[in-house]
């Protein structure tokens, strides 16, 4: 059920038509606190734009450590960037304009979505949480672009989720140019600029609240919208988020831009295999093999690698054998060619969903279930501890260059 408070009886009333007859009216924050108290099944209150902001804040900020599952919806007469980042800091979960009276009633529809996602994970931690284990992350990385990793990436983090079997969340990385939304066709409201506001008081729910859900088992984390929006990005909250995601998902994929910066940096300390893709062509191998090396000085464990060589029938003149000799790595999946790629990442639905039985979808089956479920426990484990020694090794070798 929905608690709607507004000081302003014709705002109270324009919400309770929006929100339906099923929704509960209270005149005061009193009036609020009172019903709240009483009814420990409410999951969303909405706050109209008569509520003052700092009463709206101090609920907010209640609930958020009191009452986690429930999510506060704050309706505002203007939206500007100031109202967005006080609300947000507080731990409001969406802010909606007045005259958009549509649009409160879809978020009204993801808090409940959000509330009832972590009551279910609540309500397992005496039974499942305690004993389920972390998620594992996967990063897919080539510091060239165009190689498909994207298109691993997406794939990846499908057939992972394997119709819900677990749960997956894909994190877009290229922070300037992150085609995730576009590939999986998702009209995102929120995307990880929005978690800047709140850095220092980012939790689950919070976190929650930004992800775009795929399909059953599949969430993404994406990019934001404007390319100017990834300077915003500090890398310490890759790392934050990268942690919660981590506890509360079975696997967290990341897609990455061609570029080894503190974003992808603050990934990597965090990851537990990283996916090197390439295409079977000399600058690709050569960017590989330079990766491989960078890698190494940063003393990253080779035994957290997976080699994967895209496009691997092309007719090159580069034979497989070749480039493992070259890389002196052993090369863990071949994808073949295929228009049905592109093709598919036209229509917005990644291959393995769309052709299950492809060749290329079973490529990243089977490197799926071989080289990343498969994969001993134990092996795994974040390498975040190295992390300001590596770094200053690799600040150190491009002063060099
Ligand atoms: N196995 C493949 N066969 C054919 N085309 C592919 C394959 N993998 C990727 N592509 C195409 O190559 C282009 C670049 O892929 P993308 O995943 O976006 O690369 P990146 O993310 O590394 O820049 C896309 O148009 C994609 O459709
Ligand atoms: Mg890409």
């Amino acid at each position: 059920m929905t608690v709607i408070c507004d000081v302003d009886p014709a705002g109270a009333e324009t919400l309770h038509t929006a929100l339906g007859p099923e929704s509960v009216l209270v005149p005061t924050m009193d009036g609020l606190n009172k019903h709240l108290a009483a009814h420990p099944e409410e999951d969303v209150v909405v706050l109209g734009a008569g509520v003052d902001p700092l009463s709206a804040a101090r609920l907010a900020e209640t609930m958020r450590i009191t009452r986690p599952a429930l999510g506060v919806v704050l309706v505002r007469r203007r939206l500007d960037t100031s109202v967005l980042a006080d609300a947000l800091r507080s731990g409001v979960r969406e802010v909606v304009e007045e005259r958009d009276v549509a649009g409160v009633a879809r978020a009204v529809a993801r808090v409940e979505e959000v509330a009832r996602q972590i009551r279910e994970q609540i309500g397992g931690v005496d039974a499942s949480h305690a004993s389920k284990p972390e998620g594992r992350v996967v990063s897919v990385f080539s510091a060239k672009g165009g190689c498909g990793k994207t298109t691993l990436a997406s794939n990846l983090a499908a057939v992972l989720a394997d119709r819900g079997h677990r749960d997956v969340c894909l994190v877009d990385l290229d922070l300037a140019f992150g085609d995730v939304a576009i590939v999986l066709q998702l009209f995102p409201t929120h995307t990880i600029a929005d978690a800047v506001l709140m850095q220092s008081s980012l939790d689950f729910p919070a976190l929650h609240a930004l992800l775009t859900p795929h399909s059953a088992g599949l969430t993404t984390l994406v990019a934001p919208l404007e390319p100017g929006g990834a300077e915003s990005v500090p890398a310490s909250l890759i790392a934050r988020i990268l942690r919660l995601l981590k506890a509360h998902f079975d696997f967290v994929v990341v897609d990455t831009p061609p570029a080894f910066d503190d974003h992808v940096l603050a990934a990597l300390d965090a990851t537990d295999i990283v996916a090197l893709i390439a295409t079977l062509d000399i600058p690709a191998i050569k960017n590989l093999k330079l990766t491989l090396e960078t890698l190494e000085l940063l003393n990253y464990p080779k035994d957290r690698l997976r080699i994967v060589i895209n496009r691997a029938d092309s007719k090159v003149g580069l034979s497989m054998n070749e480039v493992e000799k070259t890389l002196r790595t052993s090369i863990s999946s071949q994808i073949p060619s295929s228009r049905d790629v592109p093709a598919s990442i036209n229509r917005g639905v990644p291959i393995v969903l769309d052709d299950p039985k492809h060749p290329v979808s079973q490529a990243i089956r089977t490197f799926a279930d071989r080289s990343i479920v498969g994969t001993v426990a134990g092996e795994t484990g974040p390498v975040g501890e190295h992390a300001a020694e590596r770094r200053s090794v690799l600040r150190r070798r491009s002063r060099a260059r």
